[in-house]
């Protein structure tokens, strides 16, 4: 039997010294060896179990018990297409078996403030932020759950591309928006790829942030990431703007990605959908 020390090695294309005399199995061992899955067979996935998933994902945590998120089983085919159409390349997510929609919802308990004669005086970032706190630990537990039960998930943030056409299509309220969907079904390859993640010296810090060694470590990061799968050209970033590269780091393609606003009319579409953000 396999130890945790070998899918942690996986995890980060280095050996750490952790996990020799755990046993590679149970929660531990399938997180670690998680990763997006895109591909799905055609077998549904029965409602009984959806239900018990999003019992799952309500399970979360949520901040002050406030509960400020919704989650849109999107079964329509029409409206799956409609969706499909509007995301930009989103074209597999509404095909897969079940394709959810996690919303940071703060108009629910707005609702419920006119019902009990309160004033509601946190349409504000404090509130925002809550919100998708709320939405995006559930979607993880919601992961968690799928993926013990067998099932592939992905996250797909381009229903953000056209927010106000999918708001509209899903009858969002003011308050109410989608932080990212969810496609999910029984994975084509039951063994995902394995995403490496930047090392615990990047990441993590002790007492204190440091980053002193960030870009040598990152550099390395670089290293192992492309031995492990390099990037092809279709993958990169902008090559119009940068050329294409047989060496295209992450650290070369995550800033040739961020080089350019992703979204950048989010926040207007955010104050005009019931939050004063500023
Ligand atoms: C909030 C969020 C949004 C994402 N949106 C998309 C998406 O629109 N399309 C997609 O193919 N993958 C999407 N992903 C998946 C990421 O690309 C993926 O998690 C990342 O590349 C790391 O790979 P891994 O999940 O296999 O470890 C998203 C993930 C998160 C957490």
């Amino acid at each position: 039997m396999s130890s945790l020390k070998e899918l942690v090695a996986g995890r980060y294309g280095i050996e750490l010294d952790c996990g020799a005399d755990m046993a590679a199995e149970g929660t531990l061992a399938q997180i670690l060896s998680r990763g997006s899955q895109r591909h799905y067979t055609d077998e549904p996935v029965t409602d009984d179990l959806l239900q018990v998933l999003l019992a799952c994902a309500q399970s979360a945590p949520t901040k002050s018990d406030l509960q400020q998120y919704s989650i849109i089983v999107v079964k329509d085919g029409a409206l799956r297409q409609k969706l499909s159409d509007q995301g930009g390349g989103m074209d597999w997510p509404p095909k897969a078996p079940v394709f959810l929609v996690f919303c940071a919802d703060i108009h629910r308990i707005r609702q419920l403030a006119g019902v009990r004669g309160h004033d509601h005086q946190n349409d504000n970032v404090d509130t925002f932020m809550n919100g998708i706190i709320d939405a995006a630990v559930a979607m993880q537990c919601f992961i968690n759950a799928a993926e013990a039960a067998g099932l592939g998930t992905c996250p797909i943030s381009q229903i953000r591309n056209k927010i106000d056409e999918t708001c509209e299509l899903l009858g969002l309220p003011e308050g109410v928006f989608p932080i990212a969907g969810l496609a999910v079904g029984w994975p084509q390859f039951p063994t995902p790829r394995i995403s490496l993640r930047l090392p615990q010296s990047v990441v993590v810090h002790t007492d204190r942030y440091d980053e002193s060694n960030m870009p040598a470590n990152v550099e390395g990061y670089d290293q192992r990431r492309h031995a492990h799968t390099p990037l092809p050209e279709a993958k990169q970033r902008h090559v119009d703007k940068y050329g294409a590269l047989d060496y295209c780091p992450w650290s070369e393609n995550v800033t040739r990605q961020l080089s350019h606003p992703e979204r950048p009319g989010f926040r207007d579409f955010l104050n005009k959908h019931g939050f004063k953000l500023g």
